[in-house]
């Protein structure tokens, strides 16, 4: 199986960002124990804070690959353009977030992504990740 995990922005700062909400590990120490742990899964890694870098790598890779994890971080609650992509893409598409979206800011309740994902996991940390790599399997 080929999956790839996409992150949005400020998701390079995982480790040092807000730990209390997203946790001490870096997400290059967290991929390096997954890899290791599925390997019989390509899992792919693209991380960018850059909207239509985004939309661009899921036109580049959701007509190959057999599964996508995208934790689009902020842009989850304002893009219209990564929902569309999401819906315009034949792979299929698990929504994934770090924190429990619904037990904190309102604006952080709605989403453009969900509606054309094949599910969404959160609130289990980095845990999170790994429980969409499974949903794969
Ligand atoms: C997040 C939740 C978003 O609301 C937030 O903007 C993020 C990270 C998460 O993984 O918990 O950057 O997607």
């Amino acid at each position: 199986k080929k999956l790839i995990i996409i992150n949005g922005p400020n998701l390079n700062l995982l480790g040092k960002r807000e730990p209390n909400i997203y946790g001490s590990l870096t997400f290059t120490e967290f991929l390096d124990e997954i890899v290791h742990k599925y390997p019989k899964t390509d899992i792919d890694y693209y991380q960018s804070n850059i909207e239509g870098e985004l939309i661009d790598k899921l036109h580049e890779v959701g007509f190959t690959y057999d599964g996508i994890i995208l934790n689009a971080a902020a842009y989850t609650h304002t893009s219209v353009g990564i929902g569309d992509a999401v819906k315009a893409i034949e792979t299929p598409v698990v929504e994934v977030h770090i924190s429990n979206t619904f037990n904190r800011e309102e604006f952080r309740h709605q989403s453009f992504i969900s509606p054309n994902a094949r599910g969404v996991i959160l609130g289990f940390g980095l845990q999170s990740y790994e429980l969409a790599i499974q949903s794969f399997l």
